[in-house]
């Protein structure tokens, strides 16, 4: 399968992406890595990894449609057949989410349905809960909102920081969101209303 990861920083879930891609027994390669953001640092880590990366700067758009349109048209020209956002910081539109149902994946950093939305860990930390963890799903029009495949809990120390706390649920998505790019590009993932179910013969 052919995979788009569309970028707006850092890009550390990018280059698990890229890593997991390495392995020729993966079941999928990464064809662009797209930026809504030209001063991503992770357009540089994609570019040293030989990736071909492309800005389409939102920006320079009168819209979220055009823009999107301009997104859409690169996809496919470079025959992605697989979206994974990976700290993409913009909301797409139900016109695009819909073009791509079930073909496009988010890593999100708390346990949906708790926690949706910006700077889960301050207010896990603040809420007091006492689990956390992160979570990879399918996009739908609503912000981190989808069918889930993948999640990975961990313990939230009583010690922890938003900054600790964070680099260990880091650590997790790096690890789960190529499992779940693997299950999904190997057709183990199907959808049933809310529920991702995983094939049975998925290890
Ligand atoms: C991650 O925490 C991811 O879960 C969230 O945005 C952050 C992106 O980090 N959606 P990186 O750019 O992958 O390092």
């Amino acid at each position: 399968k052919r995979v788009a990861v569309l970028i707006s920083g850092r890009g550390s879930n990018m280059e698990a992406l890229i890593a997991a891609c390495a392995d020729p027994a993966f079941p999928a390669g990464i064809v662009s890595v797209i930026s809504n953001r030209a001063d991503a640092k992770g357009l540089e880590r994609a570019q040293a990894a030989g990736l071909s990366t492309t800005v389409i700067d939102h920006k320079a758009f009168a819209g979220r449609e055009p823009f999107e349109a301009a997104l859409s048209a690169h996809i496919e020209a470079v025959g992605a057949d697989i979206i994974c956002l990976a700290g993409f910081m913009r909301l797409l539109t139900a016109g695009f989410v819909t073009r791509w149902q079930d073909r496009m994946i988010n890593i999100h950093p708390s346990l949906i349905p708790a926690f949706r939305g910006l700077h889960t860990h301050e207010r896990v930390i603040e809420a007091g809960v006492r689990v956390h963890g992160c979570t990879v799903h399918f996009v739908r029009a609503e912000m981190d909102d989808g069918p889930i495949i993948v999640q990975a809990a961990l313990p939230v120390r009583p010690d922890d920081t938003a900054d600790s706390l964070g680099a260990r649920v880091l650590t997790r998505e790096h690890q789960i969101y190529p499992l779940a790019l693997r299950l999904l590009a190997e057709g183990k993932v199907r959808v049933e209303g809310n529920r991702a179910i995983i094939d049975a013969a998925a290890d």
